[in-house]
């Protein structure tokens, strides 16, 4: 079961509309991408997964398709996707595709054919309910805002949307539209593709009987974070076909499956959707959900995640996301920003589990300023200003100190971060002090020891409860990681099992490293030993 490549790997998060723009028209594409093959393979990952790329009107920037078996032309063609699988190929990256497969867009072939009438052959393809202009079937709402209904004056019945109104959800229970589905993803693992990561993959099936969601309150603002929404996901003919779609991806060689696991529940339905047999891999968001900067939170996290998964299912990390604030940004207090990102680079690059990296996170990059009239993310644009949208973490990848960053030479669809001559890559590819060399050294250590891939993870208790310290075990490796979460200098003392001396292997200061199970470490420094 080591064997498989996704255990060891570090998978890259490309939003493309983002990293990098061929043809100057502002939007980043797969020639950019294909450009850049060079730039990915030298930070030492495995594989590169794609934000949607499919055909779409882009109501919510490719996260609603309209024909999934072709390439939209802002982001090349089929011929230009075909090109740059090969060339990944032959690089050793792997390629993972966004399959979305929840809801398409409104603008989908079989959308309006469904919505044409209440006869047609596809009518029964969306979820549609009888009701009443302006009574909607039930209290379900959209995870961008207000009802997940919609009336439709032409057939005179509601529709569901659980995101924009522009992406109707699809009715699993039709066996056509699964056959469909599944012949699209067959599309796809027949072209090569090495895997797929499904988008909200824990909504497919809603309940049949259409039931309310219980208010997690007795009187409540209606908002969709005020309700259990238990009817609307993690329902249990979900995991029956994830298991069918686990089957047929099986049956490929090679290929991996990540679950994009909407949840209140955390690392318990993590674990749920990669159970033997199911997924390969569920993000798992709770670094996410981390509101405090403290060895404790993080802690916290993965000593539950161990526990959980033990070696039933295989843990994943993420720091961040197209949907999340930039963690640098999150965590600042405006001193040490860049350390404190180190350290969680660190963690991440450490810890058992398959770490994903979002563009931009390795050269430091933090959550663009985003003023209302440049804003581009549906989400924002609906609950301004109680929730500022995703565009913040979407701003354009920074290549260079040109006008545009170098991600292109016209100005962009989202504004470029004002740090961009100092946080870019050609820069930071010169400092060997970088970030960017930074993560590439984390990789690098990642990919020499196996201790740090696959190894056991065992937590080391400390006398200072802001030092995070573990070890990874494989076989006879072993290394010592050791976390300064205090803004301070520290002394402190390691419950190791052996008093020993420890070689240090990589380590952000200067530091005679642990002696006789002591060890003094700077504000945020990160070591790791032997
Ligand atoms: C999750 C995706 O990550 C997000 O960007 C998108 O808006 C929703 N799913 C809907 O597809
Ligand atoms: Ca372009």
């Amino acid at each position: 079961m080591n064997n498989n490549w996704w255990k060891n790997a570090v998978i890259y998060q490309i939003y493309p509309r983002s990293f990098k723009d061929s043809n100057n028209d502002g939007i980043g594409d797969l020639k950019g991408i294909a450009l850049k093959l060079d730039y990915i393979k030298g930070l030492g990952v495995d594989a590169i997964w794609l934000s949607p790329i499919y055909k779409s009107p882009m109501k919510d920037f490719g996260y609603d398709v309209s024909d999934y078996c072709d390439i939209d032309p802002i982001f090349g063609s089929i011929d230009d996707f075909d090109k740059l699988l090969e060339q990944a190929h032959k690089k050793g990256l792997r390629v993972i595709l966004d399959m979305v497969i929840n809801h398409t867009s409104d603008q989908h072939p079989w959308f309006k054919e469904s919505r044409s009438s209440r006869t047609n052959p596809k009518a029964d393809w969306y979820i549609w309910v009888d009701g009443e202009k302006g009574i909607p079937p039930n209290n379900w709402l959209s995870y961008f805002g207000g009802s997940a209904w919609e009336w439709d004056e032409n057939r005179k019945q509601y529709y569901l949307h659980l995101f924009a109104k522009e992406q109707p959800d699809l009715n699993w229970r039709n066996p056509e539209v699964k056959r469909e589905l599944f012949n699209i993803v067959k599309f796809w693992l027949d072209k090569g593709v090495d895997g797929f990561r499904f988008d909200v993959v824990n909504l497919f099936y809603k309940d049949a009987k259409l039931r309310n969601n219980p208010p997690k309150k007795k009187k409540t603002e209606i908002d969709f974070e005020n309700y259990y929404n238990v009817f609307t996901r993690d329902r249990p003919e979900t995991l029956l076909v994830i298991e069918e779609l686990q089957e047929l991806i099986e049956s490929y060689r090679d290929r991996v499956t990540i679950g994009e696991v909407a949840t209140d529940l955390g690392v318990i339905q993590y674990f749920e959707y990669t159970k033997p047999g199911r997924l390969n891999l569920a993000f798992n968001f709770e670094f996410k959900d981390v509101e405090k900067f403290s060895a404790k939170s993080f802690k916290e996290v993965v000593e539950f995640t161990e526990k959980v998964f033990e070696d039933a299912a295989w843990p994943s990390y993420v720091l961040g996301n197209h949907d999340s604030a930039r963690f640098i940004s999150k965590f600042s207090d405006g001193k040490l920003e860049e350390e404190r990102a180190r350290l969680l680079a660190a963690m991440l690059l450490t810890l058992r589990g398959t770490p994903f990296i979002y563009m931009g996170e390795e050269i430091g990059m933090r959550e663009g300023e985003i003023p209302f009239e440049k804003l581009q993310d549906p989400l924002g644009l609906n609950l301004w200003p109680k929730h500022k949208g995703r565009d913040g973490c979407r701003t354009p990848m920074q290549w260079d100190e040109g006008d545009y960053a170098g991600f292109s030479t016209v100005e962009p669809w989202l504004p470029v971060n004002s740090d961009k001559n100092h946080v870019n890559v050609k820069r930071q590819e010169k400092d060997p002090d970088s970030m960017l060399n930074y993560y590439k050294k984390l990789l690098s250590l990642r990919r020499k020891y196996n201790a740090l891939k696959l190894g056991d993870y065992i937590s080391i208790e400390t006398d200072n409860p802001e030092v995070y310290a573990y070890l990874r075990v494989f076989e006879d490796e072993r290394k010592l990681v050791i976390l300064n979460f205090n803004a301070e200098s520290v002394k402190v003392k390691l419950n190791l099992p052996k008093e020993e001396k420890h070689n240090i292997v990589f380590g952000t200061h200067r530091t005679k490293g642990v002696i006789n199970n002591l060890v003094e470490l700077d504000p945020f420094e990160v070591l790791i030993s032997e």
